[in-house]
């Protein structure tokens, strides 16, 4: 114990890891001391010196990456053993009624793949950067932003997030 708190991510486009780096300042600044690590650089990171551990994922297509409750599963006694926390990533989030844990359709699946439950939870909106995506994803997350009353323009970039949630979040992972 004593190397304070750990923030593990799953991040594609790196959208996941920003929120972790403003979730590190909140932290930070609150006087803890906090590493950041992947999930998939780091899938057998040693957990015990962490006094608490957040673990932060993104949504592809319907799902965070299968690593991340496999990863929660297998490590639950460790988890367990401290204060920990969960949140997940996903424009449906964006959406007034879908922007908790208990009503985001995406946590509450991610939830019955788990054997446990996170201490705390939080679901955030992310960002759209369809410049950034290779042809077939931006055509597809265009139309279901079509579909959904999302942006559409093929240069879009909007970053849905709210930081005052994040920032509340942090503290509240620095209270747990
Ligand atoms: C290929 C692709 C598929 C996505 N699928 C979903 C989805 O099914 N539901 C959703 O709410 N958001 C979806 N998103 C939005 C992402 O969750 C959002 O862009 C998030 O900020 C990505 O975080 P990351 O950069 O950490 O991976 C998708 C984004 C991309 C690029």
């Amino acid at each position: 114990m004593g190397r304070g708190i750990l923030i593990l991510y799953s991040t594609i486009d790196g959208h996941t890891r920003k929120i972790c780096e403003r979730l590190q300042q909140v932290l930070e600044g609150a006087g803890h001391r906090v590493t950041l690590a992947s999930i998939a650089d780091q899938p057998n990171l040693d957990l015990s010196p962490f006094d608490k551990i957040v673990i932060g994922a993104s949504i592809r297509y319907g799902q965070h990456r299968p690593q991340v409750a496999d990863f929660m599963n297998a490590r639950r006694r460790e988890l367990e053993g401290r204060p920990n926390a969960f949140f997940s990533v996903n424009v449906v989030a964006r959406k007034p009624g879908k922007d908790t844990p208990a009503t985001n359709p995406y946590v509450k699946k991610f939830l019955r793949q788990l054997s446990w439950r996170p201490r705390e939870m939080a679901v955030f909106a992310g960002k759209i950067d369809y410049p950034k995506y290779d042809f077939w994803d931006r055509q597809v997350i265009r139309f279901i932003m079509w579909l959904t009353g999302g942006p559409t323009e093929r240069d879009a970039v909007v970053d849905f997030t709210d930081w005052n949630k994040v920032e509340a979040f942090g503290r509240r992972v620095g209270e747990m």
